[in-house]
């Protein structure tokens, strides 16, 4: 049987569970609006709300203000409610649908070995809800449900997009079809994981419980140069060579950070600031980071002053995402055997 070919499309996600990042940025909206930019691919961009009471119930109206600060993030980051389908998951039912499915595709035993499930979950799985162990299942009908070929995320995302291809696999042979495919997860560049700017070994993160850890994108030019002021660093100046930042993840996280704004390699970095000691190049990263994210927080707050304007843009990504969902879901249908009305 020859391979099916598929639409080149990207799908990706992020939950509205409050906050942006850097992190979030660097490693998932600029390489979207990168991927969108360059063409040759459709592009569906999503605030999954049904991922984000997951881990705990939000007050609604809570859920509902970071959706909308979501979508006024992506848009002010440079996404384009007419080159890309911008949408928000619960208004897409195809999704939920398609992750029923699914639920009865993956095992247990595959669900059970999730990191982020065991770390979420942590010694009181008993007490998590079915919701967030199911989470991956949704994650893959996310992406399914569009036939995704490409998902762009950061590294912490590696191991649910593992999941996805195997969903797609085992559905594909328990039918004897070619009907789903086997995803390509995108997880490319320096900043596929932003570190804490505390701790240089773990992930920025918008749920870490200090402020001074990650650089929101709502920060203002002061709290951003204050954060990277107060980064941890080591004594040494910054070495000639990319080698020389292996044993300082510190050192090494900033250089990073510079080179995904900067749009360059750490080489090319290290190459202008080699000998640099770090009060110096953090005034440097401090001005970099400022002009690149200043105006997306402004344009952030200016989108969010018209909410009805942001509700009206995600009602047409719904429409335009659904021309593309229904028939997969009613050929996914079909394929398993259920009644069509
Ligand atoms: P979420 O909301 O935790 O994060 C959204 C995206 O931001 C990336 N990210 C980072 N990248 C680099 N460094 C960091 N410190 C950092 N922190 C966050 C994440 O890797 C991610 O790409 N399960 C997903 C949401 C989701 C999804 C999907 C993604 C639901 N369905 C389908 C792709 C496709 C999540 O919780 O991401």
């Amino acid at each position: 049987m020859s391979e099916p070919t598929f639409t080149p499309r990207v799908f990706s996600g992020m939950q509205p569970s409050g906050g942006l990042t850097l992190g979030n940025y660097l490693g998932a909206m600029k390489r979207w609006v990168d991927m969108q930019d360059a063409g040759g691919f459709e592009t569906v961009y999503c605030m999954v709300d049904l991922h984000a009471i997951t881990a705990k119930l939000l007050d609604p109206d809570v859920l509902r203000n970071n959706t909308r600060e979501l979508c006024a993030g992506f848009i002010a980051a440079g996404i384009d409610p007419e080159k890309s389908i911008l949408i928000n998951q619960s208004q897409v039912p195809e999704h939920a649908q398609l992750a029923w499915i699914f639920n009865c595709i993956a095992r247990m035993g595959w669900m059970g070995r999730m990191t982020q499930w065991k770390d979420k979950a942590g010694k009181n799985a008993e007490a998590a809800s079915l919701g967030l162990f199911a989470y991956p299942a949704l994650m893959a009908a996310d992406i399914l449900v569009y036939h995704a070929t490409h998902v762009p995320v950061g590294e912490d995302q590696k191991q649910h997009l593992e999941l996805t291809r195997d969903i797609a696999a085992k559905f594909n042979h328990d039918y004897g079809v070619e009907f789903f495919p086997i995803t390509e997860p995108v997880i490319e560049g320096v900043a596929t994981r932003v570190m804490n700017l505390q701790d240089g070994t773990k992930k920025m993160s918008k749920s870490d419980p200090s402020d001074k850890t990650r650089i929101n994108l709502t920060d203002d030019a002061d709290a951003i140069a204050k954060k990277i002021r107060k980064a941890k660093t080591d004594p040494d100046p910054l070495p000639e060579v990319v080698g020389g930042l292996e044993t300082r993840p510190e050192a090494r996280n900033l250089v990073n950070i510079y080179a995904a704004l900067a749009e360059t390699t750490p080489q090319a970095v290290l190459d202008a600031h080699s000998g640099a000691m770090f009060g110096h190049f953090k005034m440097a990263l401090a001005d970099l980071a400022v002009e690149k994210l200043a105006p997306i927080s402004t344009e952030m707050k200016r989108l969010m002053n018209d909410p009805a304007e942001i509700d009206a843009i995600l009602g047409r990504g719904a429409e335009r995402a659904r021309e593309i969902t229904v028939p997969i879901l009613e050929r996914t249908y079909d394929i398993v055997g259920m009644l069509r009305s």
